[in-house]
């Protein structure tokens, strides 16, 4: 008789919609379909490490689809990289005798950017890895999209759609700051759906005084009030500039003291980011005369129920990863391509991340409609 196959899953990096979904889809799949065994770690390759397990069979994969953030729950930690007793130590050795000791066929990581390099880390120190890309950023090369993105979508559009009612009471700029990390994906859909007046993203660094002219003309034509939606990442031409030359600095620094400065030079210059949104309608207010508000989306973007379009990719994707470990193909991410699904080597995903091309049809819809882009 063939030996019976367990997979192992985790979730990893920052919670989002639809990853108990995708939990469900993997493992109703591989219980009820191929008739497989499954564990889930907690919190992410620490539960590994720590070899906290959770038993998911048919009951605790049930009444889940629709349950926001994860039931395994999550961590940002890394394998190679891991803080135990207050030292930053190497897990992999224990990583690789824990999936032996659970007798694993293959382990299931749903991720982002970081959780596909940890992935390819783990692939090549011999485990039979696979991954399915979650993220409300979509910054996941090699995939139509990621799931979480519609649900965050969703909320960041509702939120506009909101604000758009104080802001015309008001007569008021309001700036909405949206998450996404160094990606715009999430700010320009949302801005496009909300029909926000500025939308401003890190790929496209801003010129505060053209943001003030677009608002100041919009007065003059006798409309007083401005939605502005403005990625966690975006930053003003000067700012983009200094950031890309510290990065520039740490690519190229070769001795340890010119790592250093370097990584410090970068920290500053991220701390000082901290507070862009509140300085940015800081600007606009003295550069308009107009009273402006901040409103910091935060958290909010990545909590809740999934969305249809989330749940629907999630259990797509996920049930795809049974069929791969079925078929015995690991090291691969399982990507969203049209209606189908396709298997990804991680090599080609790890280290990659997807941002908007100044000139992708999204930028070009969003200027073509009026739309104040900061440049
Ligand atoms: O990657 C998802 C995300 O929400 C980003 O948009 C944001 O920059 C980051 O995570 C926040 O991370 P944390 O949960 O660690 O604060």
């Amino acid at each position: 008789m063939a030996k019976i196959k367990r997979i192992g899953i985790l979730t990893s990096g920052g919670d989002s919609p639809a990853l108990n979904a995708a939990i469900r889809g993997v493992g109703k799949t591989a219980l009820g379909f191929y008739g497989m065994e499954i564990v889930g770690f907690r919190d992410g390759f620490r539960g590994l490490v720590e070899d906290r397990r959770l038993k998911l069979d048919k009951a605790a994969l049930s009444g889940i689809l629709t349950v926001g953030g994860t039931i395994l729950g999550t961590s940002r930690d890394k394998p190679h990289r891991m803080l135990i007793d207050g030292r930053t130590r190497d897990m992999t050795e224990v990583i690789v005798e824990n999936f032996k000791k659970n007798d694993l066929t293959a382990l299931v990581c749903l991720g982002g950017g970081g959780t596909q390099k940890n992935a390819l880390y783990l692939a090549k120190a011999g485990l039979n890895v696979i991954t399915l890309p979650k993220t409300i950023d979509n910054d996941v090369v090699l995939t139509d999209s990621t799931f979480g993105f519609a649900t965050a979508l969703d909320i960041a559009t509702d939120a506009i759609d909101r604000l758009h009612s104080t802001a015309h009471s008001h007569h008021r700029i309001v700036v909405a700051e949206i998450m996404g990390h160094r990606a715009g994906w999430l700010t320009l859909g949302a801005g496009i759906a909300g029909g926000a007046d500025v939308i401003l993203i890190p790929e496209i660094p801003y010129d505060v005084q053209k943001i003030a002219d677009a608002i100041k003309r919009r007065s003059r034509h006798g409309t007083n009030f401005s939605i502005v939606a403005v990625a966690e990442g975006a930053m003003s031409i000067d700012d983009a500039r200094a950031f890309k030359s510290a990065e520039g600095k740490r690519e190229r620094a070769r001795t340890l003291h010119d790592k250093k400065e370097a990584k410090n030079e970068l920290a500053a210059l991220e701390a000082r980011h901290t507070g862009n949104t509140l300085r940015l309608a800081r600007q606009l207010e003295d550069l308009t005369h107009l009273e402006s508000r901040v409103t910091i989306l935060g958290y909010v973007q990545r909590g809740g129920t999934p969305s249809p379009a989330d749940r629907l990719l999630a259990t797509r994707l996920g049930s795809a990863c049974a069929d791969l470990i079925n078929e015995g193909v690991f090291g691969v991410m399982v990507a969203a391509r049209g209606d189908r699904t396709e298997p990804v080597p991680l090599e080609k995903v790890a280290g990659k991340r997807k941002i908007v091309s100044p000139d992708h049809p999204w930028v070009e819809t969003a200027r073509r409609v009026g739309t104040c882009l900061g440049d």
